[in-house]
């Protein structure tokens, strides 16, 4: 199989590190600086002789690189700096996905898209229209880091293995994300049965503050480490056609009361993408948090000029 990854940053080169190491196919890393992914690239091939793998890695400005892929990961983009709004860097990041998309279309037209950068559910929208793309074809990494990161502090509380746990976390990627404990399982024992709730509810807020309780002690930047672990396990599910069921931002037809949009619901992934969208009972104030992130994503959907 063949891997792109547009954007060589601290996300995209560290999910080309982990998608090398798994030796899932050969890898193309793209980023508008020059001299940035050849070298990266270079570093890269070269841990492979102490690592163990053989994964080509190609380092690349130039977009004719990524024909043909069977899958291209988009982390390009830039994050908020001071002084700037939440709408500039909508702006500026859509600018951006929309000429990668472009791009992806021309040279990579049979590929499926992870979108993996900020602000998560508008620009996988911004990419599903750039590309032109089947609405399956093209989703976001989003549900599984912040299952992610509620496991682990699940498993932090219980003192057990992080492997056991299974949560679920789905909705907007951000303050209205929606941490489902009534599914999030321990080997199978409902969360629900193994702790109270007061301290669900506590680990359900640290999960929901998760990504700026890191950008606060870094001081600058943000998580990468765990955000690439999440969109290479949602790739390899893509490449190894395996029908995983995870959270993905995805496109909603009618599903959860919504249509026209992208947010985080549990899906099937497979060789075709989003095979299917699982629809769960919520809670009413689960509801409600979906209703509300789902209206703020729409509302700033209608702005977009694409
Ligand atoms: P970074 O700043 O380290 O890397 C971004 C890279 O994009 C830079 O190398 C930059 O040169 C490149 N770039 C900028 N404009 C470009 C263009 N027009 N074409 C190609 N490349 C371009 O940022 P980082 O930490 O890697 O984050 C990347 C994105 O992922 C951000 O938007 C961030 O908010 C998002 N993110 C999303 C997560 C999620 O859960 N979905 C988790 C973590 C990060």
């Amino acid at each position: 199989a063949k891997i792109s990854v547009v954007g060589a940053g601290n996300v995209g080169a560290t999910t080309v590190q982990r998608l090398a190491e798994l030796e899932l196919g050969e890898i193309v890393m793209t980023d508008i600086v020059e001299g940035l992914p050849q070298g990266k690239a270079l570093d890269l091939m070269q841990a492979g002789a102490i690592k163990g793998y053989d994964t080509s890695i190609i380092g690349t400005n130039d977009y004719a690189d990524i024909a043909d892929s069977d899958l291209v990961i988009i982390t390009a983009g830039i994050a908020r700096k001071p002084g700037m709004t939440r709408e500039d860097l909508i702006r500026t990041n859509s600018k951006i996905i929309t000429e990668v998309s472009k791009n992806i279309a021309k040279y990579a037209p049979e590929s499926i898209v992870i979108n993996v950068t900020n602000p998560l559910d508008i620009i996988t929208y911004v990419a599903m229209k750039s590309t032109g793309f089947e609405t399956k074809k093209v989703f976001g990494m989003s549900g599984v880091l912040d299952s992610g990161r509620f496991a682990s502090f699940i498993a932090e509380e219980l003192k057990c293995s992080k492997k056991d746990v299974q949560a679920m976390v789905i909705g907007g990627h951000g303050d209205l994300m929606v941490p489902l404990p009534q599914y999030t399982t321990v080997s199978g024992i409902p969360l629900t049965d193994l702790l109270p709730h007061d301290k669900i509810a506590r680990l359900v807020e640290r999960t929901v503050n998760g990504g700026a309780e890191i950008v606060e002690l870094l001081k600058q930047g943000s998580a990468f480490y765990a955000p690439s672990a999440a969109v290479v396990s949602m790739a390899e599910a893509v490449i190894k056609d395996s029908k995983r069921i995870l959270p993905a931002s995805a496109y909603l037809e009618g599903q959860y009361g919504q249509e026209g949009i992208y947010f985080g619901v549990p899906v099937k992934l497979g060789a075709s993408g989003v095979e299917e969208i699982l629809e769960l009972e919520l809670d009413e104030s689960q509801y409600e948090t979906l209703r509300k992130s789902s209206e703020t994503i729409r509302n700033v959907i209608s702005q977009l000029e694409i």
